[in-house]
C-alpha cells in the first residue's frame, strides 16, 4: 500500500528539483527534514503557504531541519511560480527560494508517498496532491505526518512547534502536553520511575494527583530555547 507510516524509512528517491537533481537520503544528510506537498503551482493557497515557509526558513535552519517542497508540475513551472511567491512576500520576484521544490509531473512520488487528494481534481479529472507534512529524523525515519486536504492551508507556526516537541522528546525522557510551546513545562514519560525523574530534573518535578489515583501527571520544568 502506498504511503508512509510513523517509523518507516524515507524512500531514497531521485527527483528533479528547482535546485537540481537530488537523491533524497543525500539531500537529508544527517539533518532532520521536512517534506511538504502542494496541490499545484500558481494556486493561491499554495502561494501563501510557500511564502510563509520561505520566511520561516531561518527558523527551520536553526533547528537543523532541511526543507523541501513537492508539487505536481515541472521545474520551469516551479521556477516561474517562485517569482510569484517572492513577490507575494514583498521581495524581489526572483526564481530562488530557500528550499528546493520537487517536480513530480507524472505524480509518481505523490502516488508512492500516498499524497493524492481524491476530492480535488484538475481540469482533466486527475487528482491533485493533498497538503502532506512529513518530518524525518536524522535516522531518516518518519517522525510525524500530517495530512490536510487541498482546501485547507497549513499553519507553519504549528509545524515549528511540533519540530520543537519532536526534537526535545527524541533526546529527553519527556512528552509535551496539550498546547505546549518551547520553554513550557513538559511531562515526564509515564514509564520513568518518580525517583529517576527527580534525579533527571533536579530543578523540580511536580505532580498533580487525579481522582482515579491511577493516573498521575508528573511534570518537570524545563527551559529550553533556540
Ligand atoms: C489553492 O492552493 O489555492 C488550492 C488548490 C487546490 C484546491 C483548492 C485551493
Amino acid at each position: 500500500m502506498p504511503g508512509l507510516l510513523l517509523g518507516d524509512e524515507a524512500p531514497n528517491f531521485e527527483a528533479d528539483t528547482t535546485q537540481g537533481r537530488i537523491r533524497f537520503h543525500d539531500f537529508l544528510g544527517d539533518s532532520w527534514g521536512i517534506l511538504f506537498s502542494h496541490p499545484r503551482d500558481f494556486t493561491p493557497v499554495c502561494t501563501t503557504e510557500l511564502g510563509r515557509a520561505a520566511k520561516l526558513a531561518p527558523e527551520f535552519s536553526k533547528r537543523n531541519v532541511k526543507m523541501i517542497a513537492l508539487s505536481i508540475d515541472s521545474v520551469p513551472d516551479h521556477l516561474a511560480w517562485s517569482k510569484d511567491i517572492n513577490a507575494y512576500n514583498g521581495d524581489q520576484p526572483v526564481e530562488k527560494l530557500p528550499f528546493p521544490i520537487i517536480a513530480d509531473k507524472d505524480r509518481e512520488l505523490a502516488v508512492k508517498l500516498g499524497m493524492l487528494d481524491p476530492d480535488e481534481r484538475d481540469k482533466d479529472g486527475m487528482p491533485l496532491t493533498a497538503r502532506v507534512v512529513f518530518i524525518f529524523g536524522p535516522d531518516k525515519k518518519l517522525k510525524l505526518s500530517i495530512l490536510y486536504p487541498a482546501t485547507t492551508g497549513r499553519n507553519f507556526d504549528e509545524i515549528l512547534r511540533v519540530v520543537d516537541s519532536l526534537q526535545l522528546t527524541a533526546y529527553k525522557k519527556v512528552a509535551t502536553p496539550v498546547d505546549w510551546k518551547c520553554g513550557d513545562s513538559v511531562m515526564v514519560v509515564p514509564t520513568l520511575p518518580d525517583e529517576e525523574a527527580k534525579k533527571l530534573f533536579p530543578k523540580g518535578v511536580f505532580t498533580k494527583d487525579l481522582p482515579s489515583g491511577s493516573s498521575k501527571l508528573l511534570c518537570a520544568f524545563r527551559s529550553s530555547g533556540h
